[in-house]
This record gives structure tokens, sequence and C-alpha cells, in this order.
């Protein structure tokens, strides 16, 4: 009876114990590893309004969240693998920093190894600027955090929209500020604009801004804000995205009859991923 008991006692620690290291291994796992786990995500985009020429590549990166020297390495790796990939034009769409900008000539040195080699454009982001930051510890202004960007080489498109000449063809930008800090004005950032058949492409941070841009003529929106949901958990998928519309986690997607690509972004917040690597994507739109 005494030699059952202790067996069935072990056996419970034996358990136990596993049981915790598994959940350490997983804590260690989420923290020191899959936020590292940098992928190129290669995807053909087939437009309404195709560009005239050959097929144009599109590098887009979000959500870069500098905020520490590991963040600074990732962004820097996140460039060079982008470069690598010889896109001829570069889109960010927001989320450069956490709260504060930190090592603002670090940053400014590393986004201009990119924008020294192709035009790059901009939106910006929540956590960016604005009166969203400002509530959770963020200092900057809009026009700071611009006046950043265009040092760092960077066109941000707050609200406004611009024509871009890359590989011998023309197509159009449009940038909207942020929903969640009160910025998004898409009938600003589209006012003037010409009625016409050129390939129009939007920068916007959160894709549940879709529906205010829906009344607008473009092709292909591209956001980030998810992180692809961050932790995406067998069974519940991703219950942490601070999205609305949980269909838009990540991914290309029609909507409306056009196009959406969401990417996981580079960066996290609170250092954790699992099951949701950080992605930076090239988009051979045809
Ligand atoms: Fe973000």
């Amino acid at each position: 009876m005494l030699s059952r008991r202790l067996h069935n006692r072990r056996t419970f620690l034996g358990l136990g114990a596993g049981v915790g290291l598994a959940c350490v291994g997983t804590a260690l796992y989420m923290h020191y590893i899959e936020p590292f786990r940098l992928q190129l995500r290669q995807l053909s985009v087939r437009l309404r309004h195709a560009p005239a020429g050959r097929p144009l590549r599109l590098l887009h990166l979000s959500d870069l969240h500098h905020s520490d020297p590991p963040a600074l390495q990732r962004i820097r790796r996140a460039i060079r693998m982008g470069l690598e990939a010889g896109p001829d034009l570069a889109c960010i769409t927001g989320d450069f920093i956490t709260a504060d900008l930190l090592q603002p000539d670090a940053l400014a040195v590393a986004l201009r190894e990119l924008s020294d080699r192709v035009p790059t454009y901009a939106c910006l982001g929540n956590h960016d600027a604005g009166p969203w930051a400002a509530q959770r510890g963020g200092h900057l202004q809009i026009a700071e955090m611009r006046a950043f960007l265009a040092r760092a080489g960077i066109q941000c498109l707050f609200n406004e929209a611009c024509t871009v000449h890359v590989a011998e063809q023309e197509l159009v930008l449009v940038g909207v500020g942020d929903l969640l800090a009160g910025d998004c004005d898409p009938a600003r950032a589209f006012r003037g604009l010409p009625a016409g058949s050129r390939l129009r492409l939007v920068l916007c941070h959160n894709p549940d801004a879709k529906e205010r841009l829906a009344p607008y003529a473009w092709d292909l929106m591209l956001c980030g804000h998810t992180h692809g949901g961050q932790l995406c958990l067998p069974l519940l998928g991703t219950p942490f995205a601070p999205i609305r519309d949980h269909r838009y986690v990540a991914g290309l997607h029609e909507w409306s009859g056009r196009l959406l690509y969401v990417t996981r972004g580079v960066g996290n917040v609170h250092g954790l991923r699992l099951n949701c690597p950080p992605e930076l994507a090239l988009l051979t739109l045809s």
C-alpha cells in the first residue's frame, strides 16, 4: 500500500515537473526565439489596374516597434533581407516605435540603408505619435515623427497622396492617419486625386479602417497593426489581435472588390510571439 502511494506521488510529481518544464520552455521560446525568426514572404498579387510595364516589386514592412537594442538589430536585419529581394519601392505601414523615439540617430541610419536604395513611403501607426500614443506614455507630436522620417529619407503620407514614378511606371500612393488615434481622414487623403486608371495603393496602419476607405477608389491596401495576432493559440486562434474584424488578422484578402494585405510585422509589443513569426513581405504586383 505504502509503495503504491509512493509510486503515485512520484508519478504526480513527475507529471507536474514535465508540465512545468514545458511551460518554461514555451515561455523561453516565445520570448527568445520566435520574435527573431524573421521570414521573407513573397507573394504574387494580381490587380485590376495592373502596372503598365513589368511587374512591380514592392517591399512591405510594418510595426518595427523600435524600443530597445534587440529591436534595432531586428530592424537592420529586416531591411537587409528586404533589399536582397530587389524591391522597386518600399512601404512601411506605421508603428516605427512603441512609445518614445529612442536612439533616433541609430534608427535613422538603419532606415537610411533602405531609403537610400529604394523610394520609401510610410503612414503612421497608433504607437508613433498623437493622442492614442500620448495616453500610453508617448511624447511625440505627429510633426516630430514626420520630421524624423524625413531625416531618415522616408516620405510620410499623412492623409495625403502622391504620384510615384518607379521602374518607368507611374502609380498613386495614398496614406491615411491612424484610426485609433482619430487621425484617419480619407476624404482629405483622396481630395483632388484625378480619376484615372492608374494603380492606387493605400497605406493604412489598421485594417479596421477599411470601411472608412470603402467609398474611395483604390486597388490594394497595405496594413499592419495586428502583428498577425502575435500569439496564435491552438483552438483559440488569435484572441489578442487588437482589431474588431478578426477575418483580417494577417495575409492577403479580397475585400469589397479590392485587395488587402495585412502583414504580421517585424517587431512586437511585450516581447512575445507564438506560432506567428515576424515577417516582411515582397509583393510582386501584376
Ligand atoms: Fe504595432
